[in-house]
């Protein structure tokens, strides 16, 4: 289903996972439900996913329940955030009637009033990030280590997980549309931990999601103290070469049309010379062309049919000459640098030069010829 603006009766569900928070859970709940009096086209909920707090963070819970009526609780064995954010999040959409669900930590440092910001554009986009790496974003007293692994995870998100257009991946605050979140199969996600955020974002993408990012401050934790665990960044590290393996369709396709591009360069080169009988001088250039074209138009209609592209054809046609011609270029200076520089026999500098060629090639033109833009809904 999708966000009608109008409608005053779409529930928007903060889904808040808890452990040992009992000194910030009651503050929370109460900042999300007085932001009920600025917001008028959403109903917003509270649903906390407690795994038996041996704190009793639960049991006020509970308590609070008496004065809210659009709060829930469930509680369950403790079996790290990714699973109590898999079991939340499908009681919010089967059992709450969830349109909009909101992802939020409940130890403080997540401003409940960026709320009302989110809500305000999940009509434009599918979901949206409170990022804090984004311009104007802030992570305030976080260690040099913590920072470090932030930067880092992120990083590889980025660019092995294939979510470079987003700055904050693992970010624990955001906005999803349940519409989109539909398409995601929650169930058999292969995380428990703190990389299901990691995920979640990479599979929205892969499912067509339009997402935004808009700058929060990650503030300093008041009490009590983070539950990320060595086990957690194990698994997180072990996720990424997943999603990177599962995103590897498009770099296979890539491979299968080059060597089909091989295998049609020569045959073309063979036609011109033995059956037109060219002479190799002009048969060369126009066998390269024609499996250059033959490359462009597979990758453009097969490898990376399923990106939205916003440029037109001929200036995607443009630029992968441009990116052929600088891989030439760049694999015969490599072979040369091998050749001579460093004295390799001359068929691994072949070698050290195609490769070059190669990974310059895929990434001039998965990065630039056919890079991929965010598309905002349309609005209605
Ligand atoms: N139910 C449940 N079960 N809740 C949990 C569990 C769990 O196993 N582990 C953590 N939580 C709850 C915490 O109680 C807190 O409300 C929230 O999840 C975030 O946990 P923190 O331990 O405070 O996370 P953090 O501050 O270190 O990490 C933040 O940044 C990460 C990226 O750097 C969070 O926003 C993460 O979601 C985010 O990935
Ligand atoms: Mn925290």
């Amino acid at each position: 289903m999708d966000i009608v603006e109008e409608s005053k009766t779409l529930s928007a569900i903060c889904v808040l996972p808890t452990y040992n928070e009992k000194n910030t859970i009651a503050e929370i709940i109460e900042c999300i439900f007085e932001l009920q009096n600025e917001i008028n086209n959403f109903t917003l909920k509270v649903l906390v996913v407690d795994d038996m707090s041996p704190d009793g963070t639960g049991d006020i819970v509970l308590g609070l329940m008496k004065k809210y009526q659009n709060l829930s609780l469930i509680q369950g064995a403790k079996m790290g955030l990714g699973a109590a954010y898999i079991r939340g999040i499908r009681e919010a959409i089967d059992k709450l009637g969830a349109d909009v669900i909101i992802q939020m930590d409940s130890d403080g440092q997540h401003d409940p009033n960026v709320i009302k910001n989110f809500l305000l554009l999940t009509s434009e986009y599918d979901v949206v990030i409170g990022s804090r790496f984004t311009e104007g974003g802030k992570v305030i007293d976080f260690s040099m280590w913590r920072l470090f692994l932030s930067l880092f995870g992120n990083f590889l998100v980025r660019y092995l997980g294939g979510a470079y257009l987003i700055k904050d991946c693992t970010s624990g605050f955001r906005s999803i549309n349940v519409s989109i979140l539909k398409k995601c199969d929650l169930k058999n996600f292969p995380t428990k931990g703190y990389s299901f955020q990691s995920w979640l974002i990479c599979d929205l993408l892969n499912n067509g999601a339009s997402i935004t990012e808009i700058p929060i401050t990650f503030e300093k934790r008041i009490s009590g103290s983070s539950k990320l665990s060595f086990k957690d960044q194990i698994e997180f590290l072990i996720n990424i070469f997943k999603i990177r393996f599962l995103n590897s369709k498009e770099f296979l396709r890539y491979g299968i049309v080059g060597s089909v591009g091989v295998l049609i360069n020569l045959g073309s080169y063979y036609a011109l010379t033995r059956f037109l009988d060219l002479s190799p001088i002009f048969s060369s250039p126009i066998a390269i062309e024609i499996s250059i074209l033959n490359n462009f138009l597979l990758n453009n209609y097969w490898t990376f049919s399923t990106r939205i592209n916003e440029t037109s054809i001929v200036r995607r046609l443009f630029s992968f000459h441009l990116v052929a011609g600088i891989s030439g270029v760049l694999n015969y200076s490599v072979f040369l640098l091998m050749l001579y520089r460093m004295n390799l026999p001359d068929l691994y500098a072949v070698i050290f030069g195609i490769t070059v060629g190669i990974i310059f090639n895929y990434a001039g033109n998965s990065l630039w010829t056919f890079r991929k833009v965010m598309k905002r809904k349309i609005k209605k």
